[in-house]
């Protein structure tokens, strides 16, 4: 599904090169369920916006099912996105006075889908993650573990083929940790492919292939790293 090739990144700081990612190589087929770990400031975010198509690499290739991402325009990659990925960011990106359902409903707001087929598709999106019952609530009455909830039924709610999620543990306790890592293992049972960085190693554990960055660089060879 997804092939890195030699994918380098570097930023200009006071017009020095600093390298954030070093010739990166990554493959990952479709249904996998891949964790990225390794120390902060080691890339892993940076990494998560060049598959995210968000960021560009300074030099490589970045193939999505044999197309070039890099070749994509604008509207291309806009479409790319908002059809084939979805995201769950840390710091989860809820509109915090707007409903559970009408933050859900964003991502729809750029489809042809009528009123019927959105309601259906909330109503699916708020059930699979066990939050259907708060989908009148605005945002800022849940929990932290409840709005990493519902940051992921709203990047589900397109039905994408990739799940890029970046810390999903960050602050939550050990009830709201489990069940979250249980939505992730049912969603990659039914198909979806996942990348998750997680600094949490028991969170690691529910991928099922761990990759380590280091300085920007894979720690160890990619293959024979499989913990499962
Ligand atoms: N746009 C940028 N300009 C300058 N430096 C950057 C930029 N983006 C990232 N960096 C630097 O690149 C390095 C990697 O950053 P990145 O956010 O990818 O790390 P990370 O592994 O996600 O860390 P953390 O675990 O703390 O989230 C860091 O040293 C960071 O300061
Ligand atoms: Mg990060």
């Amino acid at each position: 599904m997804i092939e890195l090739k030699n994918i380098s990144k570097e930023v200009l700081e006071a017009g020095v090169k600093i390298p954030i990612l070093r010739n990166i190589d990554l493959t990952i087929l479709k249904g996998e369920f891949v964790s990225v770990m390794g120390p902060s400031g080691s890339g892993k975010s940076s990494l998560m916006n060049i598959l995210g198509s968000l960021d560009l690499p300074t030099s490589g290739d970045y193939l999505f099912e044999g197309t070039n991402i890099q070749r994509l325009s604008g509207k291309q990659l806009a479409d790319f996105r908002n059809q084939r990925l979805g995201f769950v960011f840390q710091s989860f990106m809820l509109i915090p006075r707007l409903s559970v359902k009408d933050n859900v409903e964003v991502p729809l707001l750029y489809s042809t889908y009528n009123k019927k087929e959105r309601t259906r598709r909330i109503k699916e999106a708020l059930e699979q993650v066990g939050m259907i019952h708060k989908a009148k609530e605005p945002i800022i009455n849940l929990s932290g573990g409840q709005k990493q909830k519902i940051a992921i039924a709203r990047a589900i709610i397109n039905d994408p083929d990739l799940l890029l999620i970046d810390e999903p543990s960050g602050n939550l306790d050990a009830d709201s940790k489990g069940e979250i890592l249980d939505i992730f293992k049912s969603l990659n049972a039914k198909g979806k492919t996942i990348v998750l960085v997680t600094h949490d190693p028991e969170v690691a554990q529910v991928g099922k292939r761990i990759l380590i960055l280091k300085n920007g660089s894979w720690a160890q060879p990619m293959k024979g790293v499989e913990v499962y």
